[in-house]
């Protein structure tokens, strides 16, 4: 069986990781890797390789940026005919973004079957480009991999046939868990703590340049409290650069981390604030308190069983709430995490359940 993945963006990689791995296990499976190029930089890209050990790809298309319409269409242009040379039995996209889509929208028309790894996920917002993304991806694909059981009822109610959809876990995790033990050596040097790690990259807040600037106030005036960590998005960079903010030196901005040191990072933060995705599953298994700047999350396990809340554009309420963990975090003393609950399947071994699937449907 040949096994052809499509990779493009930094999220990706951690995901399509352990699947490259499990499937390479398997006798009768053969791949091929692509990455469309959407993210270029070494520190988005290259150094993800290196550290998670993903196979160089087999081809790069090197779409890089441009509007959302320029790089669907340049991953499809270029995506094509590598599909119809490659000619695999199946294609796994991953996540959300315009890669996943526009690689499953190719597949689809040339008739070639689409797993969709990271399944189900909404957040109701179609203002946000992954939701259609992960909307049109999830209506094209023959196989859909959950990372939980709320994925699996948004696709039913969807008119997903049960059949196609398969509740496997969350495959980032077992990246994290593969990788805690090493990650623990590789804090960056000379971060003062306690801390508060942030990540901010949603169109939503960082093109809002007047609300970019309210938000980068709040966070010079948590740093009264505790230093604040924020490894900029390239995305990001460039709107502040546009800003003219400063940092002080309690509010540190660096350049975005590789895995292993963005994962050290977040272990040992006193809070992390973001906008991302992943950041809301990572801190969800590792215990870590996490406020998410964001009116919606298509994650809500990490409100219900993890750590996440969700403080929308409410700069009181991000206050209030880092006031409160804060407050939380000193009763704790030195046990941390004591109360860590765990996601059913989050468990290491998500991408083995996929391989096993994908093997059986082949037979
Ligand atoms: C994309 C994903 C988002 C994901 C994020 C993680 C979509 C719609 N969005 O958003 O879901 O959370 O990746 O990072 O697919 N840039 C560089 N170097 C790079 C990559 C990007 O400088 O290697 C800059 C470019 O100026 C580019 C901008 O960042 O225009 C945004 O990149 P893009 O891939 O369009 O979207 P992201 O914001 O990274």
């Amino acid at each position: 069986m040949h096994i052809l993945h499509v990779v493009g963006a930094r999220p990706n990689f951690m995901k399509a990781a352990p699947v490259l791995r499990a499937l390479a296990s398997q006798a009768s499976v053969r791949q091929t890797l692509v990455h469309t190029g959407q993210h270029y930089d070494a520190a988005m890209s290259d150094v993800f390789f290196q550290q998670l050990e993903i196979p160089k790809p087999d081809f790069n298309l090197g779409v890089g940026s441009g509007s959302h319409a320029q790089q669907a269409a340049g991953v499809m242009l270029a995506f094509e005919p590598v599909v119809v040379e490659r000619k695999p039995d199946l294609v796994l996209v991953y996540g959300d973004v315009n890669s996943t889509v526009a690689a499953a929208l190719v597949c689809s028309k040339l008739g070639v079957r689409v797993g969709h790894v990271e399944a189900g996920l909404r957040s109701r917002d179609r203002t946000m480009p992954e939701e259609i993304n992960r909307l049109l991806t999830d209506q094209l694909s023959d196989m859909l991999f959950t990372p939980s059981a709320d994925g699996d009822e948004n696709l039913l109610h969807e008119g997903i046939p049960k059949e196609k959809i398969h509740l496997v876990g969350n495959v980032m995790i077992d990246t994290l868990v593969r990788l805690l033990p090493t990650a623990e050596k590789h804090l960056p040097a000379d971060i003062p703590s306690p801390y508060a790690l942030v990540t901010l990259h949603r169109p939503s807040n960082v093109d809002d340049l007047p609300w970019l600037r309210d938000l980068l106030a709040t966070l010079a005036d948590l740093s009264a409290q505790l230093n604040i960590v924020f490894p900029v998005h390239p995305r990001t960079r460039q709107r502040l650069d546009g800003l003219g903010s400063t940092p002080t030196s309690r509010l540190r901005l660096m350049e975005p981390q590789p895995y292993l040191e963005f994962l050290a990072l977040q272990c040992h933060a006193a809070l992390v604030i973001t906008d991302s995705g992943g950041i809301q599953e990572e801190t969800t298994f590792l215990g870590v308190p996490c406020l998410t700047v964001r009116e919606n999350t298509e994650r809500p396990i990490t409100i219900t069983q993890g750590t996440n809340q969700l403080v929308g554009r409410d700069l009181p309420r991000l206050r209030s709430a880092a006031a409160e963990i804060l407050q939380q975090n000193a009763g704790k003393g030195s046990e941390k995490n004591p109360d860590k609950q765990r996601v059913p399947l989050w468990d290491g071994h998500a991408a083995e359940r996929i391989a096993q699937i994908i093997v059986r449907s082949s037979t």
